[in-house]
């Protein structure tokens, strides 16, 4: 049915372009800023393990089912649930998970461009050599100065968000295509980049026995929360960005596959950016299960002390930057093509308007670096408790938006859309391999997100897993 069906927004050029895309669109701050700190807080080799463990059960299931309901509608998250919903005799409200998508890809954007913008900053500061010979101390004052910053962290911010906008409003082919067909290439080369060098200068065994050789016993239930929470941020899963790059999907190809190709090169970068970190971490010294801080406070540190570090120091932020831009058209995307479908607005008018509110929430999570810091809104939510904004935001999305986005699209795509939907979309797989999906996404899926809610809750036993 899907060719049929007209996109109202264009369609990718073929079903490479949607790989480059999706993977894109995996691929961002998630692999290179959060999946090494993450690892070395939870274990590291024992991490990688149940990461992979989710990304069988969750992730593989959940790019099919997203990548499937947005080919076989060609429309907005939104949209599509609605149409859909209707199309199999139920009701449009079934639009709501949609709704609750393009919120939270908004809501993320928020927070993600301000990293985005905090990480072109320190690009330019690197090329400029400030970190030169700096000591440790050095390091964390120009860190402590630029996040204190309001003007200047806006700014950065703002640029970042308008860059973003800006390829949106150009369009599907003019825009996104065209960026990503050279943005792409270029990421891959700086990674390349990277790895060469932390295979020639780094501990690269040490990081590499870090990174694969699992302690068993370092597996808890936080480390399966953890790595849960990552697979639905990493795979930019829950939300709708991979049911909207679906939509623009041309010709028959098979979903498996290209859920496959996409979950094993966003695990590639993810692993590659972990080699690469830990190898510079552990040559110099520095911690690896330092937090957050570690791209852009630790590593700076070696910057600082190897020869040409300007150069590696603004190849690294700048990878980083590309790596976030081509996630960011990913999390806005929806909310546009909504507002394009709903009111019949031009994609320019629909980006601005998105902007303005996404500009709107981001002030207050950048805020939440210096003014607001220590400004907790939500006192008398538990889970929200001692957070300011920016954690909220981030807590809200990662921890609580997505996994409800994920349960609800298995569900929607388990027990409303019929069978023989199903066999009619993913018609070039065989019965059996269709079969298992529509098992996956009926129960195993929303059971195994459902489960370690539960678990983060405190509501199951001490020692279930
Ligand atoms: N996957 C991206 C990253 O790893 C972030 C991202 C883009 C995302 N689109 C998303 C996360 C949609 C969740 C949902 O940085």
């Amino acid at each position: 049915m899907s060719d049929r069906r007209l996109s109202l927004h264009g369609l990718w050029s073929n079903r490479f372009v949607f790989v480059l895309a999706a993977t894109g669109s995996t691929v961002g701050l998630g692999n290179i800023w959060k999946f090494p700190y993450t690892a070395g807080q939870n274990g590291g080799a024992a991490f990688v393990l149940v990461y992979l463990a989710c990304i069988l059960i969750v992730g593989i299931p959940l790019m099919s089912a997203e990548i499937f309901l947005g080919r076989t509608s060609r429309r907005s998250p939104p949209t599509a649930f609605a149409e859909i919903a209707e199309s199999q005799g139920k009701s449009r409200h079934w639009m709501f998970i949609g709704l609750i998508g393009v919120l939270t890809g908004c809501l993320i954007m928020a927070f993600y461009s301000v990293i985005a913008g905090i990480t072109m900053g320190y690009m330019m500061r690197a090329a400029a050599g400030t970190f030169n010979s700096l000591d440790p101390k050095g390091i964390s004052e120009v860190w402590q100065e630029f996040v204190s910053d309001p003007e200047k962290l806006l700014g950065w911010f703002t640029l970042f968000l308008a860059i973003t906008l800006l390829i949106i409003a150009a369009g599907v082919k003019e825009g996104l295509e065209r960026c990503l067909k050279w943005l792409m290439p270029v990421m891959g080369v700086l990674l390349f980049v990277m790895l060469a060098y932390a295979f020639t200068h780094g501990d690269f065994d040490r990081a590499i026995n870090f990174m694969f050789k699992p302690n068993f016993d370092a597996i808890n239930s936080t480390v399966w929360l953890e790595a849960l929470g990552h697979a639905f941020f990493t795979l930019s899963l829950g939300m709708g960005a991979i049911l909207m790059y679906g939509a623009y999907l041309p010709g028959q190809s098979s979903i498996y596959r290209l859920s496959f190709a996409v979950v094993f090169f966003d695990t590639l970068v993810a692993i590659v950016a972990g080699l690469a970190v830990f190898s510079i971490t552990f040559e110099y010294g520095l911690d690896p299960v330092s937090g957050p801080g570690l791209v852009f406070q630790s590593l700076p540190i070696a910057f600082a002390q190897m020869t040409a570090g300007h150069a590696l120091g603004f190849l690294f932020f700048l990878l980083l930057t590309v790596a976030a831009l081509t996630s960011a058209v990913s999390l806005l995307e929806p909310a546009v093509a909504y507002i394009v479908e709903r009111w019949y607005l031009g994609r320019a008018a629909a980006a601005a308007v998105v902007g303005a509110g996404v500009w709107g929430v981001g002030l207050f999570a950048l805020l939440s670096f210096n003014v607001l810091k220590d400004f907790h809104p939500v006192e008398w939510l538990p889970i929200f408790q001692g957070k300011n904004i920016f954690d909220i935001l981030t807590y809200s999305t990662a921890s609580v938006l997505l996994p409800i986005g994920g349960i609800l699209t298995a569900l929607f795509a388990g027990w409303i859309v019929k069978w023989a939907v199903v066999c009619e979309e993913f018609n070039r797989s065989s019965v059996g391999i269709n079969l298992l999906w529509r098992i996956m996404v009926k129960f195993v899926t929303p059971a195994a997100i459902v489960l370690v809610g539960l678990k983060t809750l405190n509501l199951l036993p001490e020692d279930l897993f």
